[in-house]
């Protein structure tokens, strides 16, 4: 797609997507392409986007794949530098790679919620500040954060997610403020995408005592209702309208609305879904 026929907006465009050799990042990456941008996609496992990057560049754009680790900060900074080097601009990044982690706060390790919250969090926070400057300098930036419907409402379980993915929304959507006020020429996105069939619940961790596949399991069966594709298309939709908040699926909005009308009902809930889902079960017991 050229530029003058391109009215998505994304023809041309250089984007940058973590976390794309899998679900909803692959998934962005291959729409992406096919919408005419230009990709730096990364992943902490090479081989996952290298395929990514074949897929899309059957799209006849330019595609460069590195290995990420977003929780490198030394590493993410020089990638920024090498990203604006080899395209000569940036306009919009997807940090999108993340992880999951079942556990009670009473059993999991120090070391296992902060695995979650350097990915999570400290991993948006590496990416946002090593492209930030480029952004800028490109006169028409964005930054799409991905949070989670756990950014929006807690789940027994998951309180090193639920953390990792509030303080993305927090961190999101005060750099949006900030960026209002400045007048920067970059707009800035955050997403929560309910359940999504991807393999963030398999390649989910567990504490001590807990059975991570047969959760993994019950998540995919009763949680992951969407395609990855439905979950790209749904931001890539938001991203061109410039919306500050893009829920994915009708739970997303659902719970959303639930936790802003009755914020302490909603606590109640969660408990009471996660009982009846039995996607977090207590140590011992049968998922
Ligand atoms: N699938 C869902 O239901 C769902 C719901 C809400 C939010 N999310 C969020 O969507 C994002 C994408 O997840 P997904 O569902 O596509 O999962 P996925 O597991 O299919 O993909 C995540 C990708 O991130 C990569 N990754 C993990 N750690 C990394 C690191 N340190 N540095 C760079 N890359 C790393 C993985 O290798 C993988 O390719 C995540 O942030 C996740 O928390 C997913």
């Amino acid at each position: 797609m050229n530029k003058q026929s391109d009215r998505t907006g994304f023809a041309g465009k250089v984007l940058v997507i973590t976390g794309a050799g899998s679900g909803i990042g692959r998934a962005l990456a291959v729409r992406l392409a096919g919408l005419g941008a230009d990709l730096a996609l990364s992943d902490i496992d090479g081989d996952s986007v290298e395929v990514t990057a074949a897929l899309c560049e059957g799209a006849g754009v330019r595609v460069k794949a590195d290995v990420l680790d977003v929780t490198q900060r030394e590493r993410t900074l020089a990638y920024a530098d090498e990203v604006r080097a080899h395209f000569g601009t940036v306009h919009q990044i997807y940090n999108n790679a993340g992880i999951a982690h079942y556990g009670e706060v009473t059993h999991e390790s120090f070391k296992e919620i902060e695995r979650v919250l350097d990915v999570n969090f400290w991993g948006v926070v590496n990416m946002t500040k090593a492209f930030l400057p480029h952004l800028i300098a490109s006169g028409d930036g964005h930054v799409i954060n991905v949070s989670s419907l756990f950014g929006l409402i807690t789940y027994p379980g998951q309180s090193a997610y639920n953390a990792s993915k509030f303080a993305t929304r927090g961190f999101t959507e005060c750099l949006r403020q900030e960026l209002l006020l400045s007048r920067d020429p970059v707009h800035v996105t955050c997403v929560h995408p309910g359940g999504i069939k991807t393999a963030v619940a398999r390649n989910a961790t567990a504490s001590q005592g807990l059975d991570a596949a047969g959760i993994a399991r019950a998540f995919d069966r009763r949680l992951a209702l969407h395609s990855p594709e439905m979950a790209a298309d749904t931001i890539i939709s938001g991203v061109r309208r410039r919306r500050a908040r893009v829920l994915v699926g009708a739970e997303a909005k659902a719970l959303d609305l639930l936790s802003r009308i009755a914020p302490s009902g909603s606590q109640r809930f969660g408990a009471w879904m996660s009982r009846l889902l039995r996607i977090a079960p207590r140590p011992g017991a049968a998922a």
